[in-house]
């Protein structure tokens, strides 16, 4: 059987389309290199999984494993991040986009205000490389909505989890641009944060969520 081979999925926008907020130059290095580097591993480690399961050669299936969690994170993340993001001037960079997600944000956290505090603070306290979620957890008497850290390109990909958008907190994301002014770019990025996206994964199922991913085959 042949496995799946995966692609870059396009920008939604150009380039240059979240400037000022982040860098055409940040936007083309981190889309066509970065996220073009874990599909291509990811690709790369599958098909020698492939192999490895046609000869039951287990060893060697176990020692794909790590490499298989953390490029295929990579697409996962980056293909949400891409979709999570939009022109600061469309309407879908308004909260207004998203009614539904932002009255179970009030609900959950007092005020807009106070979960950007919140979200801030998890960003801003990761070591190292990795990622902020605003995540829906599905399950109990009623959906809640939670913001998670992982770490490195570990995906949110728990049971019941569905991602509503994400911030990628590695320096390759905003280095460039911010230098050390990591509380800039944390600062900066709601700016161009896509609320109709939002709205649609937090009404929506896991599978919606990660239908870019089956686009991108
Ligand atoms: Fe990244």
């Amino acid at each position: 059987m042949q496995g799946a081979t995966y692609s870059l999925p396009p920008l939604p926008y150009a380039y240059n389309a979240l400037e000022p907020h982040i860098s055409a130059q940040i936007m083309e290095l981190h889309h066509s290199k970065h996220h073009q580097t874990y599909i291509t591993n990811l690709n790369a480690a599958l098909k020698s999984q492939q192999e490895a399961i046609q000869t039951a050669d287990i060893p060697t299936q176990v020692s794909l494993q790590p490499g298989i969690k953390f490029n295929a994170g990579g697409h996962i993340n980056h293909s949400l991040f891409w979709q999570n993001l939009c022109p600061a001037n469309s309407s879908d960079a308004k909260p207004s986009s998203a009614p539904k997600l932002v009255e179970k944000i009030k609900a959950t956290w007092g005020d807009e205000t106070k979960f950007r505090e919140a979200f801030k603070t998890a960003l801003l306290g990761i070591q190292g490389s990795g990622w902020g979620w605003l995540v829906k957890v599905e399950g109990g008497k009623e959906d809640r909505l939670v913001i998670m850290t992982t770490k490195d390109q570990d995906p949110v990909v728990g049971k019941g989890e569905i991602p509503v958008f994400g911030v990628d907190m590695w320096e390759h994301a905003y280095y460039l641009q911010y230098l050390n002014g990591k509380a800039a770019y944390v600062e900066n990025i709601w700016n161009v944060i896509n609320w109709k996206t939002a709205e649609e994964r937090y009404l929506g199922s896991r599978a919606d969520a990660f239908k870019v991913l089956k686009a991108s085959m």
